[in-house]
């Protein structure tokens, strides 16, 4: 007699055994129940450290009293809005509930058994995620020697059954970025049954002259950009991610969207946060870049060996072992960072920018946390 309280998972796809799922960073309320009176700085969802723009959080405040009513299916004001500011047509562009909402609609749209994803590895999870539950092929490429997406690799692993090529750059968890050359070189190499899919959500932090997906785009060339309001724009709780792409994609994607995905103060948070940016976005990006530098160059004098980021978080390769000691020495002082173990890197540790209060707080119980690790 099988137990009525209890699922049959025969009722489950069999491949969804094989399925690494996201493992998030622990939920600062328990944190809070196992420190105690201890202040918590949470260094390990690579989220911006300031509140959403001053224009966003107006907007979300007289949003408030209109959430009887279902959000805007289309989105069309955010794609209004980002079409304007990005001189792309709104019809291109299709806004998610997050980056993650979107990785997850193109693998659902495009991938069947038998067809393959090829990207680099360490790297973002959603696309191994996403591919995996479709039953398609993920085949990892390594990175190159300083974390950044190897595209010459990259371009090597595709083959007749590859649809999707991922080029996550800044590269999560590692922060390597590619060269704009390099993926102009990457994006003429690719044979034309193949998606390229850029995630620039770290785009706002790289500087002048790197890639641009969007530009990419505006060139008229074949590829889906993906960006986010997660990171630079602090709005990482409300979820709102897009992606622009070739003609046709979004109606391509409709099928499988859920209509209601973007909620209705997450849309007009986005387009305010459009509107602030130019006044509000430079000084944040100014204190991410200098904290990311004075962070790495705290870490290098207690031994450690960061790798170059163009993000706003910096990795570090410890080792196994040591990263999961260090790790429980840093939470113990009230510092969370993020083993990189379900990115592919079981020896690293990402560790998030934010004020420079963080930095030196996070310095200060490093400097503890690798003598009682050591
Ligand atoms: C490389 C990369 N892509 C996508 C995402 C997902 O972003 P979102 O918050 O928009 O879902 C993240 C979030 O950490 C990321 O690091």
């Amino acid at each position: 007699m099988p137990d009525a309280s209890h699922l049959d998972h025969a009722l489950i796809r069999p491949n969804l055994a094989s399925v690494q799922p996201y493992v998030p960073g622990r939920p600062l309320a328990e944190l809070r129940r196992e420190l105690g009176d201890l202040p918590i700085t949470k260094l390990a969802s690579n989220e911006g450290p300031y509140p959403p723009f001053p224009a966003a959080t107006q907007a979300i405040r007289d949003a408030a009293g209109e959430q009887n009513l279902y959000p805007d299916p289309g989105a069309w004001d955010v794609r209004d809005a980002l079409a304007e500011r990005h001189g792309i047509p709104q019809e291109r562009i299709v806004v998610g509930n997050g980056m993650d909402s979107l990785i997850k609609i193109l693998c659902l749209a495009m991938l069947d058994p038998g067809d393959e994803i090829v990207m680099c590895w360490p790297s973002f999870v959603s696309y191994r995620q996403g591919a995996t539950v479709q039953g398609a092929t993920w085949t990892p490429v390594p990175l190159d020697a300083g974390g950044a997406y190897d595209l010459d690799a990259l371009a090597g692993a595709v083959g007749p059954a590859t649809k999707i090529a991922v080029v996550v750059s800044p590269n999560n968890p590692t922060g390597g970025v590619v060269s704009d050359e390099a993926l102009r070189r990457f994006l003429d190499a690719l044979p034309s049954h193949v998606l390229p899919v850029i995630d620039e959500a770290y785009f706002e932090y790289l500087p002048a002259g790197s890639h641009d997906g969007v530009a990419l785009l505006r060139e008229g060339r074949h590829l889906v950009v993906m960006r986010t309001f997660s990171k630079a724009y602090g709005l990482a709780g409300l979820r709102v991610g897009w992606m622009a792409g070739p003609d046709g994609l979004a109606e391509a994607l409709s099928p499988v969207r859920n209509a209601f995905d973007v909620n209705a103060v997450a849309q007009v948070a986005a387009v305010a946060s459009l509107a602030d940016a130019p006044e509000h976005l430079p000084g944040r990006i100014a204190t991410a870049t200098a904290e990311r530098e004075r962070m790495a160059d705290g870490l290098r004098a207690l031994g450690l060996d960061p790798l170059p980021s163009s993000a706003n978080f910096v990795f570090v390769e410890v080792g196994a072992q040591r990263a999961a000691a260090i790790d429980a020495a840093l939470t113990r002082r009230g510092v969370i960072v993020r083993p990189t173990g379900g990115f592919g890197a079981p020896g690293g540790l990402r560790i998030t920018v934010g004020l420079p209060e963080h930095t030196d707080r996070l310095l200060a119980a490093m400097a503890d946390a690798l003598q009682e690790a050591a």
